[in-house]
């Protein structure tokens, strides 16, 4: 059974999203001094917000107002509200905090539930849950909406990998929810093991907290036997549990827009783009309490679609973060777009990383891809031929290629570090 917000209509959604989000306006410049400080420098008022469209008028929040205001600044409410801290690793400079407070966990876990439900789960299931527990928001996000649907959570979190697939293998979970990094991770313990991956109880995988490739999510399938969905969320909006994929459709995530308004911009003038095109998804929440967001920047790339199994509209798939966009003699690049490549060659295995280094006074990329166990000699030469001229055809720069041997490159564990940086700094 679909839940009532999945049940609206287009005009009844579009109506409560406005009646939300004027809330949100008023709490978040009633309560947050920043937010007060942003919108009158910007000349608005949450009362002039009377449309969704004038939401636009209101000015963006990014990660370095958050980190400005570290650690409470951003909060709403009272601190003795607050039922629960995550935080970002914080890899560049202070790490971000967001809370929540009991309704936020609780619209939370019905979020979680809600993609559990849309991605083929169903109370009375055993969900296996092996994104990290901890500050980072997968494994209790995941958690708690595994448990809100009716399904028994198996709280294996990351790491320990040989342990992972006993545990699936006598528990017998029938999803699991875990990076599409580490659960290729997880495969090859399975065969190491001498276990066929198809032979165990899991049905439906639910991959997020990092981009991940139509051809990544083919590999999956077809090794394990499995439907593999994509879910999507940050720490900032709530955690996991923003967008979902529905199994039936496969086409893309719907946006769990009864509670997270999405836009797509310019990235660089902010200019809010059609529906259809390209840019960065800025999300403003609609329904949170501790921590609202207004219009924050999210620098994942994507573009905005009608519904089709959901009335919500969709994102598609994130190709991925403005961040991880390498610029390499004038060519933008992401890793999703070496994924889709490497993944399609013969004779090697889904592990590759990007190695940017200095070659003279310009960038070179090293694609380091993985060989299969089976491939000899001639098949690697030939895929690191095939490789090269992918690259080159399809994206346009000149890049080395590197088959290494099977099982040196690093195994995810989480989330994947795809590109090392080894370029000298210029002054
Ligand atoms: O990664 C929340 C999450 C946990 C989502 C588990 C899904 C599953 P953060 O650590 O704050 O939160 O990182 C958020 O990760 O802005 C994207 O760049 C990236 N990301 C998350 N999901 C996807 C996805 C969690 N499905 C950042 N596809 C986001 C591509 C994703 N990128």
């Amino acid at each position: 059974m679909m839940d009532a917000g999945e049940r609206l209509g287009r005009e009844e959604l579009r109506a409560l999203q406005l009646e939300r989000l004027r809330g949100t306006l008023r709490h978040a410049y009633d309560n947050v001094p920043h937010y007060r400080t942003a919108f009158d420098k910007a000349g608005v008022h949450p009362d002039d917000c009377r449309s969704l469209s004038d939401l636009a008028h209101f000015p963006f929040t990014t990660k370095a107002d958050l980190r400005e205001n570290y650690p409470y600044g951003m909060f709403a409410v009272p601190r003795d509200r607050i039922r629960r801290l995550h935080a970002s690793s914080g890899t560049t400079g202070r790490p971000t905090v967001v809370g929540y407070t009991e309704g936020d966990l609780s619209m939370w876990a019905d979020m979680v539930a809600r993609s559990i439900r849309a991605a083929g789960g169903r109370p009375g299931d055993t969900v296996h849950v092996a994104y990290g527990y901890g500050l980072f928001t997968g494994g209790l996000g995941a958690h708690y909406g595994a448990e809100r649907l009716g399904c028994t959570v198996i709280p294996a979190s990351g790491g320990m990998t040989s342990r992972q697939v006993t545990l699936i293998q006598d528990l017998e979970p029938s999803v699991v929810m875990v990076t599409p990094s580490y659960m290729l991770t997880l495969l090859d313990e399975f065969e190491r093991q001498g276990i066929d991956p198809r032979s165990t109880s899991l049905r439906v995988g639910i991959f997020g907290a990092e981009p991940w490739t139509e051809g990544m999510r083919q590999e999956i399938e077809e090794r394990c036997a499995i439907d593999a969905v994509d879910i999507y969320g940050l720490s900032e909006v709530i955690g996991p549990g923003v967008a979902q994929e529905c199994v039936e459709t496969k086409d893309g995530l719907h946006i769990w827009e009864d509670h997270f308004l999405p836009e797509v911009v310019d990235p660089l003038t902010g200019e809010v783009l059609p529906e259809g095109e390209q840019g960065e998804l800025v999300f403003t929440s609609l329904t949170k309490e501790a921590m609202p967001v207004v219009r924050y920047r999210t620098r994942d790339l994507t573009r905005l679609l009608p519904g089709t199994a959901r009335v919500f509209r969709r994102m598609e798939k994130v190709t991925g973060r403005s961040d991880d966009m390498v610029i390499l003699r004038g060519v933008n690049l992401f890793p999703t777009q070496i994924e889709e490549i490497v993944l399609r060659t013969p004779g090697v295995a889904p592990h590759f990383q990007l190695r940017l280094t200095t070659e003279g006074r310009l960038d070179a990329l090293t694609v380091r891809a993985e060989a299969r166990p089976d491939a000899d000699a001639a098949t690697r030469a030939a895929a690191a031929q095939s490789i090269v001229a992918a690259v080159k055809d399809g994206i346009g720069v000149s890049a080395g290629v590197e088959i290494v041997d099977p099982e040196t490159l690093e195994r995810s564990v989480g989330k994947i570090r795809r590109i090392v940086d080894l370029r000298e700094r210029r002054a």
